[in-house]
């Protein structure tokens, strides 16, 4: 049998270009275990298509990568392996449709929604499952001041974060009431709609969602031991950042281990999520509270979404060449 042609695309405009290719290096590794053709795309910083060789190529709507030299190959199985804009808003999931080419993760729309902050809230929030207190900012002359005041008054320190970003751009930590406005407007600069929450003193967590053969897991819980005030953009990329990841956080309750896994279950069926999510949570004591949920997670050496399935009993390799043969 011939080989299976994979397109491993990567890069794109948005912040965590670079991350996206060291993401797709760990990918690229792991397909190579089993005999896989891939093929590596990097879409520039200015879009444009290049090969590993710096060459122009570019995705035919009828499902095929063309070579500079017009060698046409037929997708079998995408990757897109670009985390933030374009890889987890839904536009390249929808790419894919149009070249009716399979694809690793979320469809175009659960990207969409888990990509933007506030929808995922609501969401979530109408699925009975817990979320951190939150105001919504939709436009700077429509502020509720009073409902703003309150807000600041009752939690003292929250944290303002632009709906539709990721990698901590936009989410500012206000602790001086002077700071909230100035922050609120910073943060209306790079997206549509900005959330207002509590800040919770607490730990944390995140738990790898993930489909293998027909059954859905939700992994023990891991957790990132923050070394600043926060995990800020910094503190997520920069080589002297005192960040640690722990591929099974110590010290938790069994109970809320087990709530935890069936709020990540029920997080992921909620969105109807393929394959693959990071659910991230906050703790405080006995309660929780789901952040977020990342349709393509970081697949750097200290990211732990393949760390966690690995830890669940599944390596990497096996877990991609059970979806790719599934969809392919
Ligand atoms: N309500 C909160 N309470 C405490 N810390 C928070 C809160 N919201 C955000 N943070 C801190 O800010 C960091 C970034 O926020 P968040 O995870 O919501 O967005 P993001 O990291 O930009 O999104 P992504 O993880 O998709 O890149 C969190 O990891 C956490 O350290
Ligand atoms: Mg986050």
């Amino acid at each position: 049998m011939s080989k299976k042609n994979i397109l491993l695309i990567c890069g794109g405009g948005g912040k965590e270009h670079d991350i996206s290719l060291i993401s797709a290096r760990y990918i690229k590794e792991q397909l190579e275990k089993s005999s896989y053709h891939v093929h590596w795309i990097t879409i520039s910083k200015d879009y444009q298509y290049l090969t590993q060789n710096n060459e122009e190529c570019s995705l035919t709507l009828d499902g095929y990568l063309r070579y500079k030299n017009n060698e046409k190959v037929k997708i079998d199985f995408a990757i897109p392996c670009i985390h933030g804009h374009l890889g987890e808003t839904g536009d390249i999931q929808s790419l894919f449709e149009f070249m009716k080419v399979p694809y690793l993760g979320a469809n175009a729309e659960a990207s969409i929604h888990c990509f933007n902050k506030v929808t995922t809230k609501l969401w979530l929030e109408k699925a009975g499952l817990p979320v951190v207190p939150y105001l919504i900012v939709q436009d700077k002359n429509l502020i509720d001041k009073l409902s703003l005041d309150k807000f600041f008054k009752q939690h003292q320190s929250v944290f303002v974060k632009a709906s539709n970003q990721g990698s901590s751009v936009g989410c500012y930590l206000v602790e001086d009431k002077k700071d909230l406005l100035p922050k609120i407007e910073e943060a209306l600069s790079l997206s549509p709609y900005v959330l207002i929450e509590q800040n919770i003193k607490g730990r944390e967590l995140e738990i790898a969602y993930y489909q293998n053969k027909g059954n859905t897991f939700a992994t023990y819980p891991g957790e990132i031991v923050v070394g600043a005030k926060f995990y800020d953009y910094e503190e997520k990329y920069s080589s002297d950042s005192k960040t640690k990841t722990l591929v099974k956080a110590p010290d938790l309750n069994d109970e809320i281990v087990e709530k935890m896994r069936i709020a990540a279950l029920n997080a992921g069926r909620l969105f109807k999520i393929k394959h693959m999510a990071r659910v991230d949570f906050f703790i405080d004591g006995h309660n929780f509270y789901i952040n977020e949920i990342n349709t393509f997670p970081g697949h750097t050496s200290i990211s732990m979404f393949p760390m966690m399935v690995e830890h669940n009993g599944l390596p990497y390799d096996q877990y991609l060449k059970d979806i790719i043969e599934e969809e392919s």
